[in-house]
C-alpha cells in the first residue's frame, strides 16, 4: 500500500530536507500517492540534498501571476525582479495604447512575459521583443510564452542591442533589464547554490573600476537611442552600484533619473528617460 503524503514527507525530513521543501517535493512528485512515483520523489530529494535548487528540480516557479518553466538554462527569477515589474508598469506612459517593450537579457522571459500578461489584463496589447545572448535561455523563454499564450512576443539572440532589428531604433516605449551585475571575485564568495545557475546570467566584467559594471554600462550607453522620446529604461542592479549607475547615466544624457530601493531596503532599480 502507498505511504500517506504525511509519512512520505516525514521520511524526507528524516533524510535531511527542510519540512517546507519536503512538502513541496511531495506535492510535485507524489501527489496521487502512486507507489511508482516513489522512485521519482526519492530521486528529486537526492538532487535537493546534493545542493541543487528546488526550482530546477520541480521545473517551474511562480513569478508574479505566471508559473514559469525554469531549468539550469536560465536564472531562477527573483522576488526583487517582481518589484521591477511593478516599477515598469508604473512608468509606462498610459497614453500609449500599444506599447513596444524590449526585455534585455530575458532569461526565462520573466519580466517581459509578466508585463505583457498584466497589461493584457488591463486591456493593453503590448508587443514584446525579448533578447538574450543565450540560445538556451531563448528556448525556455519561448516555451514560457507559449505556455502563457503570449502571442505578441518575438525572440532575438543578440548581445544587448547588437543584432536587434534596426527598425526598432527610436521606437521603443519601455526597456526592461535585469543584466548580470555580480563581479567575478564577489561570485566566489556568494552562496555555492548559485553555481547551479548559468554563470553568464550572473557575472559581468568590471568596468571603470566598478565591480560587475560592464553590462550595465553598455545598456546605459546604448539604450537611449532605442527609446522613443519620452521612453523609459527600468533596470535592476546590485546594491553597491547605485552611485556608479547614476553618475554614468548623467554622462550619457539620461533624464528624470531615479534610483529605487527594493522592499528589503537595498538600492536596486534604476529608472531613466529619454527626453
Ligand atoms: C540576471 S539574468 C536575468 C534573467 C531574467 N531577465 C530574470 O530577471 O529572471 C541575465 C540574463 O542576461 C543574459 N545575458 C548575459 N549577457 C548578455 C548579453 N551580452 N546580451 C544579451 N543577454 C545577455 C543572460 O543569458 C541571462 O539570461
Amino acid at each position: 500500500m502507498a505511504a500517506t503524503n504525511h509519512a512520505v514527507t516525514a521520511e524526507l525530513v528524516a533524510l535531511g530536507l527542510e519540512r517546507r521543501e519536503a512538502r513541496w517535493l511531495v506535492e510535485e512528485f507524489y501527489l496521487g500517492g502512486e507507489p511508482s512515483a516513489r522512485a521519482d520523489l526519492l530521486a528529486a530529494a537526492s538532487r535537493r540534498l546534493s545542493g541543487e535548487p528546488l526550482q530546477y528540480i520541480i521545473g517551474h516557479w511562480p513569478f508574479r501571476s505566471l508559473d514559469l518553466d525554469v531549468d539550469a538554462r536560465v536564472l531562477i527569477p527573483r522576488p526583487e525582479t517582481e518589484e521591477l515589474v511593478d516599477v515598469a508598469l508604473g512608468e509606462l506612459d498610459r497614453d500609449v495604447v500599444t506599447p513596444l517593450i524590449l526585455d534585455l537579457g530575458c532569461g526565462s522571459g520573466a519580466i517581459g512575459l509578466a508585463l505583457v500578461s498584466e497589461l493584457r489584463q488591463r486591456g493593453v496589447v503590448a508587443t514584446l521583443v525579448a533578447v538574450d545572448e543565450s540560445a538556451d535561455a531563448l528556448t525556455v523563454a519561448k516555451a514560457n510564452a507559449r505556455k502563457h499564450q503570449v502571442l505578441t512576443a518575438s525572440f532575438v539572440q543578440s548581445s544587448w542591442f547588437s543584432t536587434v532589428d534596426a527598425s526598432l531604433r527610436g521606437n521603443v516605449d519601455l526597456i526592461v533589464s535585469n543584466p548580470p551585475y555580480v563581479g567575478g571575485d564577489d561570485f566566489e564568495l556568494l552562496d555555492p547554490v548559485l553555481r547551479y545557475e548559468p554563470l553568464g546570467a550572473l557575472v559581468a566584467p568590471d568596468r571603470h573600476g566598478h565591480t560587475g559594471f560592464d553590462d550595465i554600462a553598455t545598456i546605459l550607453e546604448q539604450g537611449l537611442e532605442w527609446l522613443r522620446p519620452g521612453g523609459v529604461l527600468v533596470m535592476e542592479h546590485g546594491d553597491q552600484q547605485r552611485d556608479a549607475i547614476v553618475a554614468h547615466a548623467a554622462t550619457q544624457g539620461w533624464q528624470n533619473v531615479r534610483d529605487l530601493d527594493d522592499l528589503s531596503g537595498h538600492p536596486r532599480i534604476f529608472v531613466g528617460r529619454r527626453s
